[in-house]
């Protein structure tokens, strides 16, 4: 049984602690908040609550731990549960800057611990059947990429929609395009809300393998898209999460011919922390290890220099 400590229980820790009481092969031993307590009667049974998450890196029972708070702390608070001997599981964006992730990524090949980052969509069943089908060459060629990521909120005094929102998209672009970077990027941005802060932001992503990427990201607005389009010179495809059919495939001549493929129904959460579990068991690299945090948070870095500046940026990928 892996013994998991949690630190953070906010908005995407909760979800996480119903996510890991449903999982048999782990035992969610503790639950770390900052300033807010859990009473007695919410905590699940056997859980303990604490407000010092040095609790549970003392914890020699403690194997795990996920850590669901601000991007700002992540750095900070994964370092030391690598250097406490815990395999850690740290959401994105992992952190705000390259050469920190690029540091915990070190770190934990030195201390040989599990290093993994919450890409979720990486995980998930949509994405990992539309992967397959550009991997058998069903689409063709790939020309370029959709992406449209937009709801009213969450709007953060502390991040904007790149640092929120792209991450998702980044990697799932950069995972279906054969795992790619980007040579080049383009950004554009505009705060409405709290100065300086972008709530709307747009990306243009340029491949070496002459693939674009078109990124829509706000949270400004009243339709909630989680939305990748794929242009192959064969076939489209279309993937909607928030949509009941969320995978789409369609001939552009043809759109009578469109199919829904079938796929594993799992939740991409749970399917996230049963990879994270069986990291831990059999010690492989995860799919989203520290190198591919490493990567996204690279390309975020540049982006946010395409947004300050106006210009293009190039990304060396000589590291
Ligand atoms: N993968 C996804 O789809 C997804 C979705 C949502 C969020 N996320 C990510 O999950 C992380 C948490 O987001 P959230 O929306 O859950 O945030 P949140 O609701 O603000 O919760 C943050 C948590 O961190 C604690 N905290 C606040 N300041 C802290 C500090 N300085 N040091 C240590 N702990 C601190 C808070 O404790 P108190 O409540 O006691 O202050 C709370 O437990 C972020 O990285 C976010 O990007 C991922």
């Amino acid at each position: 049984m892996i013994n998991i400590g949690l630190i953070g229980h906010g908005y995407w820790g909760k979800i996480y602690v119903k996510t890991l009481l449903n999982l048999k092969s782990l035992n969610l031993c503790w639950i770390y908040n900052k300033h807010t307590d859990i009473p007695a009667s919410e905590l699940p049974q056997g859980v303990k609550f604490t407000k010092n998450y040095d609790d549970i890196l003392a914890d020699k029972n403690v194997h795990a731990v996920i850590i669901a708070t601000p991007p700002s702390t992540h750095y900070k608070l994964t370092a030391l549960a690598l250097k406490a001997n815990k395999d850690v599981l740290v959401e994105k964006p992992f952190t705000y800057h390259s050469e920190e992730a690029k540091n915990l990524f070190v770190l934990a090949k030195k201390t040989q611990k599990i290093l993994m980052i919450g890409h979720i969509f990486l995980y998930n069943p949509a994405i990992i059947a539309l992967k397959k089908y550009i991997i058998h060459h069903e689409l063709g060629t790939l020309h370029y990429f959709y992406s449209r990521r937009t709801s009213i909120g969450p709007v953060y005094t502390d991040m904007n929609a790149l640092w929120s929102l792209a991450p998702h998209d980044i990697s799932i672009i950069n995972y279906l395009n054969h795992g790619e970077m980007p040579a080049a990027i383009h950004a554009n941005g505009a705060s409405y809300i709290n100065p300086g802060i972008e709530e709307v932001v747009d990306l243009v992503l340029e491949y070496p393998n002459q693939v674009k990427a078109f990124i829509h990201l706000s949270c400004l607005e009243p339709k909630r898209a989680r939305e990748t389009i794929v242009v192959g010179d064969k076939k489209n495809a279309i993937f909607e999460d928030t949509a009941t059919d969320k995978l789409i495939i369609s001939e552009p001549h043809h759109p009578q011919q469109a199919f829904i493929p079938p796929f594993n129904p799992i939740s991409p959460l749970e399917n996230q922390c049963l990879h994270f579990l069986e990291c831990i068991k059999t010690r492989q690299a995860p799919l989203t290890d520290g190198w591919h945090g490493y990567q996204n948070v690279k390309i975020l870095e540049s982006a946010q220099q395409a947004l300050d500046t106006g210009k293009k940026v190039s990304i060396a990928w000589n590291n």
